[in-house]
C-alpha cells in the first residue's frame, strides 16, 4: 500500500490506496474553509498552522496500516510554499523512520488521476483543469506526457468565483456559495461581456470579467439578497460560456474522443452541464470525478502515486523540492 499527503493549499488530507488494485482503502480530509472564510480568502500562515495540527490527527488513524506500506507519496508542487512544507516534512519523517522510499505527485497530476480513483484510467485523454489555481486544457497522453494546449493570461477560473464571492460578502470559498447564489438568479440580468469573444487566441482571461463584476456591484449598492443572486447567475453564466466558447475553438479542427473536466470548480454543476452538451456535439466520452474528489485530496495524490510507484518515481529525500509553480508542465 501507499501513503499519501496532500498538503497544498487549505486542505489537510491524508489516503492509503491499495498498489495491487488501485483501490482507495482509506481516505480523510480536514478542511480550513471555516477558519479562513473571516478573511475571504487563504491566509498562507494560517493554512501552514492548521496543517500542523491536523495532518498528525489523520495520520494517527492510519497506524494499523504502517506494516503494509510500500512507499510514501506527497504532493511537493505547486501549491502554497508554506502549506506544501507541512506534508512534505511529514512524509520525509515517515520514510525515515519507517524506511520507505519517497513519492513526489505533481498536484496537477493529482486532480487528472482524480477521475481514475473509482475507474481505470483512459489515456489519451484531454482534460480541462479548473481549480483555484489553474485554468487549463491538457493532452494526457500518459503519465509522462502532458502537454498544455491552453492557459488562463490572469486570473483562474476558481479564483474568480472567490473574488467575486468576496465582493459580495458571501464568504471562501466562492464557487460553491456563487453556484447556489446563481440558482435563485436571473442568467440574464446583467449583460457581462464574455472575455476575449472576438480574440483569436485559445487562452483564458478572467480578470476583466471580475472587474465588470466590480463595477456594477459598485453601481448596484446596497445589494438587496435577489440582486446579489442574479449577479452571481449573470456572472456565472458569462464565466462557464468563455470556457465553452475557447474550447468549441480548440477543437474546431481538432478531434476527441476522451475528454474529462477536474480540479475543484469541476463541482459546479452548471460547468457541468455545458461540458456534457458540448461532449455530445463532439461525440466525446465525458469522465468526470465524484463530487468528493473534485476539489484537494490524498485519495487522488494516492491513485496517482499507485503509477508512480510503478514507474519507480522515487526521489531521494534529500533531493526532493517544493515549489509554488508546476515545473512538470
Ligand atoms: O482544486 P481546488 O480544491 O484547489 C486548487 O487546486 O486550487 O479548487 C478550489 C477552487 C476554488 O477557487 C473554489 O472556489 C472553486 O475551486 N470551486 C468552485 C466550485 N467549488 C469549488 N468554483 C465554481 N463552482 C463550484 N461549485
Ligand atoms: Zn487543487
Amino acid at each position: 500500500m501507499i501513503l499519501s499527503i496532500e498538503s497544498s493549499c487549505d486542505d489537510s488530507s491524508i489516503a492509503i490506496t491499495r498498489i495491487k488494485d488501485k483501490k482507495l482503502i482509506f481516505h480523510k480530509k480536514i478542511s480550513q474553509e471555516e477558519e479562513h472564510s473571516v478573511y475571504g480568502g487563504v491566509v498562507p500562515e494560517l493554512a501552514a498552522r492548521l496543517h500542523t495540527l491536523a495532518l498528525p490527527k489523520i495520520l494517527e488513524e492510519t497506524k494499523e496500516f504502517f506494516s503494509e506500506l510500500k512507499a510514501i507519496a506527497v504532493t511537493n508542487e505547486p501549491g502554497l510554499s508554506v502549506s506544501l512544507i507541512e506534508g512534505v516534512m511529514m512524509a520525509k519523517a515517515l520514510c525515515v523512520s519507517l524506511s520507505l522510499p519517497l513519492l513526489p505527485i505533481n498536484h496537477l497530476r493529482g486532480h487528472i488521476y482524480s477521475l481514475f480513483i473509482d475507474n481505470v484510467e483512459v489515456f489519451p485523454m484531454d482534460v480541462l483543469l479548473v481549480s483555484g489555481g489553474h485554468t487549463q486544457i491538457l493532452h494526457v497522453e500518459n503519465f509522462d506526457k502532458i502537454q498544455i494546449l491552453a492557459t488562463t493570461l490572469d486570473d483562474s477560473f476558481g479564483e474568480s468565483f472567490d473574488k467575486v464571492a468576496k465582493m459580495l460578502g458571501l464568504g471562501y470559498p466562492g464557487g460553491p456559495k456563487i453556484e447556489q447564489y446563481a440558482k435563485k438568479g436571473d442568467i440574464s440580468k446583467f449583460n457581462f461581456t464574455i472575455p476575449l469573444r472576438n480574440s483569436p487566441k485559445i487562452a483564458f482571461s478572467y480578470s476583466g470579467l471580475k472587474n465588470q463584476v466590480r463595477l456594477e456591484i459598485e453601481k448596484q449598492e446596497p445589494l438587496s439578497e435577489q440582486i446579489k443572486a442574479d449577479i452571481c447567475a449573470s456572472f456565472q453564466k458569462t464565466a462557464v460560456e468563455h470556457l465553452l466558447q475557447k474550447l468549441k475553438k480548440a477543437y474546431q479542427n481538432r478531434g476527441v474522443k476522451n475528454f474529462g473536466v477536474v480540479g475543484g470548480a469541476s463541482a459546479n454543476l452548471y460547468l457541468r452541464e455545458e461540458l456534457e452538451k458540448f461532449c455530445v456535439k463532439k461525440n466525446a466520452s465525458l469522465y468526470m470525478s465524484s463530487l468528493e474528489y473534485c476539489s484537494d485530496n490524498a485519495a487522488m495524490i494516492g491513485r496517482c502515486a499507485v503509477d508512480a510507484y510503478l514507474l519507480k518515481k522515487f526521489k531521494d529525500i534529500n533531493d526532493i523540492e517544493v515549489s509554488p509553480r508546476s515545473k512538470e508542465f
